[in-house]
């Protein structure tokens, strides 16, 4: 079991943009989410550090859409980060204009077998992480490194995620969340026990360091 850290931040983009920065600069393997609260977080990383070049990164889930759609993760770190970059990283995005089931086993062929450096993750309203949501077959799954299903929530198009156990061989895993509407799915992942009801909370089912970053507002402070 893996204890979180929840780590209150007046700027929680300028707090994970350094912890991705400084993974980047020491030629990390590093999981990307989608979300809004990480697309400022990459573009303050790009600032931090230019160079990429020695980084290896994944996504944890994609839409099923193509990768100039404005719903794909692969186009959000696009356009905040690596557009940015004087030095590109190497990256493996997950297909998801293959469908969810094409597409997660394409996928699932191109994971690394070592360990994950960073995982950054987002925390929806209802808990979820990547595309792992309440009580779905993706968030059952043990045995498969990737699942494909449909979304919880909008957009509802189908979603490739990485499975728990796949996020759980992570070093180390970071969840961002802000704003006032994400503090209940804070206290419920990562102040009370696991639960099948708060994916975000299997995330204490692990080995991997945990660290959750919030601003006040997600924290329950306001
Ligand atoms: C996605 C995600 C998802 C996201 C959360 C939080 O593709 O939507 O990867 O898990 O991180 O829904 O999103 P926000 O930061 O936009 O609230």
């Amino acid at each position: 079991m893996s204890a979180p850290r929840i780590h209150v931040s007046d700027d929680p983009a300028a707090t994970v943009a350094e912890i991705l920065a400084d993974a980047a600069r020491a030629g990390g393997s590093i999981v990307l989410t989608g979300g809004r609260t990480a697309g400022a977080a990459y573009a303050r990383a790009a600032v931090l550090e230019p160079d990429w070049s020695h980084a290896r990164v994944w996504w944890g889930d994609e839409r099923c859409v193509p990768p100039d759609d404005e719903r794909s993760n692969y186009l959000l770190a696009e356009r905040t980060l690596f557009s940015a970059l004087t030095a590109r990283p190497a990256t493996q995005r997950i297909p998801g204009e293959l469908g969810p089931v094409a597409g997660a086993a394409a996928y699932a062929a191109l994971l690394p077998d070592d360990p994950y450096d960073l995982v950054l993750l987002g925390l929806g309203t209802d808990s979820h992480i990547a595309s792992l949501f309440p009580v779905s077959p993706q968030l059952a799954e043990r045995d498969r490194r990737v699942a494909g299903g449909p979304a919880g929530l909008e957009p509802y198009v189908d979603r490739i995620t990485l499975t728990l156990p796949e996020l759980l061989r992570a070093r180390r895993i970071v969840v961002l969340a802000t704003g006032a509407e994400k503090a209940p799915a804070v206290a419920r992942s990562f102040r009370q026990a696991p639960s099948e009801r708060y994916p975000g909370s299997l995330l204490q089912s692990g080995e991997a360091d945990l660290d959750v970053i919030v601003d006040r507002a997600a924290h329950g402070d306001l």
